[in-house]
């Protein structure tokens, strides 16, 4: 019997249209567009300002539209799968609550939380699903209200994070396509750089922990930039090396969109240049689980199958991790 792959046949993103541009945050916080620019490189983020809408509203709107695009009923699909880390709620799972809007009944769902790799993680995760042939259509989800999880007093954090969400229908393949391979890796030291203080079992929400703005990303950036500059690009250049991919044979690469810097340390240590990398952080900042595939969605009119796709992604945890990807169909 021939190996089952996991392959990507369609696509879809969503952003909020609010723009919360460098000029508006100037007059929030003592920054500049100057030092956003050259520091981070985000121009603007998107944000969600309707009262009462959360993540899943976001994601609906993706999930509806790739359901239609790709002719795909409801019914079909069999597991909803989501990377957040902002849920609509501790619990049910926002997966559930999507699924549920979205009206797909005959699918089990559930949430994944490992920061900003959630989406690569997710992939990972889905795809031993359709390859043990348990699943025959997956959606994988990545997305985020990072609005409501950041302080507009902090000037260290506000530039930097914006809400959207993408996702893609996973199916299973013959051909030598889809989710060729996928290292991930975590080290729990990362925890104390890179979190939210409360709202958890151990600090449940008072007045005290609203008080000290506790329910807020909390981030040492220096450290997790170090760390994000170096094992991004290490799990990135391993990934080449082990399937002989060179700066000709791989097409892109989607990194994870937290700095610009990053972005061009880990392409140059890929020796591949820009105009292989997808990037779009100038225009909706770090996205957190949906980076990668509003990336993908945004250049979907510029992948051929079979191009060789590494995506790269650092996160809280931490967490971080490559995979490669053999895309799977020509543009429509
Ligand atoms: O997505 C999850 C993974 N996250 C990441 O990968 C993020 C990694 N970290 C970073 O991208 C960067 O560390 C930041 C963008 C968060 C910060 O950039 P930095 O170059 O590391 O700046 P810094 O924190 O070292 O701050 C340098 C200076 C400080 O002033 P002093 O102490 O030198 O006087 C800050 O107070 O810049 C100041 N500063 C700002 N100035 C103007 C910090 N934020 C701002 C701001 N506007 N928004």
């Amino acid at each position: 019997m021939s190996k089952i792959n996991a392959v990507i046949t369609g696509i879809e993103g969503y952003l909020p249209e609010y723009i919360l541009d460098n000029s508006e945050l100037s007059k929030m916080v003592d920054t500049s567009d100057e030092w956003i620019m050259t520091r981070i490189g985000i121009r603007e983020r998107r944000i969600l300002r309707e009262p009462g809408k959360g993540t899943s509203d976001i994601a609906l709107v993706a999930v509806t539209r790739l359901l239609e695009k790709t002719g795909t009923s409801p019914d079909e699909i069999d597991f909803v799968l989501c990377a957040t880390v902002t849920p609509d709620m501790q619990f049910p799972a926002t997966a559930s609550i999507i699924a549920d809007k979205a009206g797909i009944k005959n699918a089990f769902h559930f949430d994944l939380n490992a920061g900003c790799s959630g989406f690569l993680y997710a992939l990972s995760t889905a795809s031993q699903f359709i390859e043990t042939g348990r699943v025959k259509k997956a959606l994988v989800i990545g997305a985020e209200k990072m609005s409501s999880i950041v302080d507009y007093t902090d000037r260290a954090t506000c530039p930097i994070f914006g809400d959207g969400a993408g996702v893609v229908l996973l199916e299973p393949t013959t051909e030598n396509i889809g989710v060729i391979d996928m290292k991930m890796q975590s080290d729990g030291v990362g925890r104390v750089y890179l979190h939210m203080k409360s709202g958890g079992s151990v600090r449940p929400a008072c007045h005290e922990s609203i008080d000290a703005r506790e329910h807020y990303i909390f981030q040492d950036g220096q450290h997790v930039f170090k760390w994000a500059v170096s094992k991004m690009a290490d799990v990135s250049v391993e990934m080449m090396e082990k399937h002989g991919l060179t700066p000709e044979t791989l097409n892109w690469l989607v990194p994870h969109q937290a700095n610009m810097r990053i972005i061009e340390a880990t392409a140059k240590r890929m020796g591949i240049n820009k105009e292989q990398v997808m990037i779009n952080i100038e225009k909706y900042g770090n996205t957190t689980a949906a980076t990668l595939p509003l990336c993908l969605w945004e250049w979907e009119s510029k992948l051929h199958k079979g191009d060789n796709i590494i995506l790269a992604s650092f996160g809280a945890g931490f967490t971080w991790g490559a995979l490669y990807l053999k895309w799977g169909y020509d543009p429509k």
